[in-house]
């Protein structure tokens, strides 16, 4: 995203911001679809990353399916255009009320996470008279190399079913007459850009397969999730995520049977580098081991630095020229100290009134924004 093509639309906005640029969205989605149909595979945009309607509707026209964790993600996926047969709802935690829910949208596919949900969908499926298509979320212990909050693939996550529960979710599974298992699914993690990981989880989904193969179980649909990264730190020059190699590692490495579909689960790589948060120096305070530079924007706009210590390249759009530079700590108003964006950025001389940008904000940022403090929500542009 390059600012300089948008100094009109950028003069009098209204800070703090989301501004979204859609021709980078554009160009990222037929990336990807272009990648994924050559090898036949389907992606499903995982909602969680970014659900501004307009986003949406981009990313549904294109052809994309939907991944859902929420009854209302699926609700807003289905009222965005997503055709409900392209709609896959996972999550450790769902509740009676969000699988009725689903279970009525006819979506295409649950993907289950635990012997008890089995159950669950079986008697729900069953008082509407219908056959819920599931998958079977794997453990596949397998390290992402990501931030531990981040990690969902290793035995000690709460996520899916382990492999030494297998023969007893078998079992359970024929028993349940409302309940059709049609796959696997996998999900090892977030803001992945070493593909050594992908690398190895093909090699524990291939022993899945050959398992499920022994025992004659077909499986029609092999979901391998999301998690792949983006480059936070070049967000001008890298604004394009590699999905060439990304499916092409896939494609080498699953053993993938005859009739056999690949679905993927994709969240930040669609939608993190489109987007950017605006935000205005309210003050600059002196200190004596550093300066600051306070921002409108904070914590409660954009979370993951104080929960991740996430970085996001900041710049000072006002003082592109500037010569002299200087380090601060880019902060926001709460009363919270971990309400930091960076420490000791190295910025032109900055002053109050500024307009500063946080990079690839586009996933993960305004939709784990809050209240808190009751704050306002910050605004939103799109950039055309
Ligand atoms: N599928 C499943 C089952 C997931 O749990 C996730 C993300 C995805 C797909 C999409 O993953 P992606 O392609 O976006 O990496 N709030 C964190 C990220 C949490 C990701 C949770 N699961 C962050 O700001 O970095």
């Amino acid at each position: 995203m390059d600012f300089r093509n948008y100094q009109d639309q950028l003069a009098n906005i209204q800070t703090p911001c989301y501004v979204y640029d859609l021709n980078l969205l554009n160009k990222t989605l037929d990336a990807c679809k272009k990648a994924a149909d050559q090898f036949g595979f389907h992606v499903h945009y995982a909602l969680k990353a970014n659900v501004q309607p307009t986003i949406l509707k981009a990313i549904q026209s294109k052809g994309f399916g939907a991944d859902c964790v929420s009854g209302n993600e699926v609700r807003t996926a289905i009222s965005a255009g997503f055709d409900q047969s392209k709609v896959v709802f996972a999550g450790v935690g769902k509740t009676d009320k969000e699988i009725n829910m689903a279970l009525a949208a006819d979506i295409f596919c649950f993907n289950v996470e635990s012997l008890q949900e089995i159950e669950v969908i079986n008697e729900l499926a069953k008082a509407q008279n219908k056959i819920a298509k599931i998958a079977l979320r794997l453990n596949p212990n397998v390290n992402a190399n990501t931030h531990h909050y981040i990690t969902t693939g290793l035995a000690e996550n709460k996520f899916g079913i382990n492999f030494w529960e297998l023969e007893t979710v078998i079992d359970l599974i024929k028993n349940s007459l409302n309940i059709e298992l049609i796959g696997l699914h996998f999900h090892v993690g977030s803001q992945i850009n070493d593909l050594q990981v992908f690398k190895n989880l093909c090699a524990k989904v291939n022993e899945f397969i050959a398992w499920f193969d022994t025992r004659q179980l077909p499986l029609k649909v092999l979901n391998l999730g999301g998690g792949l990264g983006i480059d936070y730190h070049h967000p001008k020059e890298n604004n394009l995520v590699n999905f060439q190699a990304y499916f092409e590692l896939f494609h080498q490495f699953v053993q993938q049977k005859e009739g056999q579909e690949i679905h993927f689960e994709l969240g930040r790589s669609l939608v993190a580098s489109s987007g950017a948060l605006l935000s205005r120096v309210v003050y600059i305070k002196e200190g004596i081991q550093t300066n600051f530079a306070i921002l409108d924007a904070g914590m409660t706009d954009l979370l993951r630095p104080a929960l991740y210590q996430a970085f996001h390249k900041i710049e000072n759009l006002s003082k592109q020229q500037e010569s002299i530079s200087k380090k601060y700590d880019v902060v926001g108003p709460i009363c919270e100290s971990s309400d930091c964006f960076g420490k000791a950025v190295e910025l032109p001389i900055t002053t109050r009134g500024d307009l500063m940008v946080i990079y690839s904000t586009g996933a993960y940022g305004e939709v784990m924004s809050s209240n808190y403090n009751l704050r306002e929500n910050a605004n939103v542009l799109f950039l055309q």
